[in-house]
């Protein structure tokens, strides 16, 4: 009997609930045993490993967050440590491992594959839609959605008390959530890592002649400096006459019930996951291309995030909102 064990790694991401669902029901109809750990890596390095049956997903697909708890695991890092546990799951008969997370959790789990650890597939899993290698990663949806929420919130009184505004969305080292919210938001300026703005370029446009308005939105992604939209709000004071409000949707846009997109993409990788590993596939991740669902190989180690490719969505936004 083959067993697979599962674990969630890294900032979790609404969805995740719905690829754990998928991976131990698909290995169950398969014959197989499906086994957990909590915490990601973390929970191996306890080696405190249990066995998941069918009953033990149930109720979990509309939940936010994921229900094998994850974390980012230092120690996984050392091979001393990769070497106990792949001692320790040979023991226990476990050659299949299915990680739902980012790139790292991926890095982490090719370099344990490479030295004779259990086969591995990775699900993506992160609200930022930043893996190399996938159009879509789980979470990003939900994401999308609790951020446009968000920012639909705060137009309403924008408008209302004539103020301008500065929204900033998480994306460490990808604009793709704040180009999405911008625009469905019909932000007036979207400022994403890719594409960088100084604060007296992005004045400029604000003091550009234009459609009078009297209130303003600028969707500010994080760029891997949470609390930057506060900087960037301090220097337009001084380089134009209004003043501005700073709202950080910050962790709100990671939690929350994943939407039908989600829910779906998260099902399917799930499925898919455990039928590549069960087939012998390795070193791989379920991903989406073209609309497809298919299988794609770890991102490597170079270049190892997707970005935006050009800034005519970022124009685009603009044009529409002025
Ligand atoms: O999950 C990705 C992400 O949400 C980034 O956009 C953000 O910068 C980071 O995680 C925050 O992580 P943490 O929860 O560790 O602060």
């Amino acid at each position: 009997m083959e067993r697979i064990l599962v674990l969630t790694s890294g900032g979790d991401a609404p969805g995740m609930n719905a690829a754990i669902r998928a991976v131990v029901r698909t290995g169950i109809y398969r014959k197989a045993e499906v086994w957990a750990c909590h915490n990601g890596y973390q929970g191996l390095v306890k080696k405190d490993i249990f066995k998941l049956e069918k009953e033990d997903v149930a109720g979990c697909i509309q939940r936010g967050g994921t229900i094998l708890r994850s974390s980012r695991c230092e120690l996984f890092h050392e091979k001393k440590e990769r070497d106990k546990i792949k001692r320790f799951l040979k023991q226990k008969d476990i050659n299949n491992l299915i990680i739902i997370g980012g790139d790292g959790s991926f890095r982490g789990a090719a370099t344990f594959s490479n030295e004779g650890g259990p086969k591995s597939v990775g699900i993506p899993g992160t609200i930022d839609n930043d893996i190399l290698g996938t159009e879509y990663t789980i979470g990003f949806d939900t994401a999308r959605n609790t951020a446009l929420k968000a920012i639909d919130n705060i137009r309403d009184t924008a408008f209302s008390n004539s103020k301008y505004f500065l929204i900033e969305v998480m994306g460490q080292r990808a604009g793709f959530l704040a180009v999405d919210v911008g625009i469905a938001g019909g932000a007036e300026f979207i400022l994403t890592p890719e594409f960088p703005l100084t604060a007296e370029k992005l004045a400029k446009k604000i003091l550009a002649p234009r459609r009078k308005k009297e209130s303003l939105i600028i969707v500010v992604a994080e760029a891997g400096k949470p609390g930057r939209s506060v900087r960037i709000a301090d220097k337009l004071r001084k380089l134009t006459p209004f003043d501005y409000r700073v709202c950080i949707l910050g962790h709100i846009q990671r939690g929350g019930s994943p939407t039908v997109v989600d829910r779906e993409i998260a099902s399917r990788m799930g499925n898919l996951a455990v039928e590549a590993i069960l087939a012998g596939e390795s070193n791989c991740m379920t991903a989406l291309k073209g609309g497809h669902l298919t299988l794609s190989p770890f991102p490597g180690e170079k270049a190892h995030y997707r970005k935006l490719e050009t800034d005519k969505l970022l124009k685009l936004g603009t044009i529409l909102a002025s």
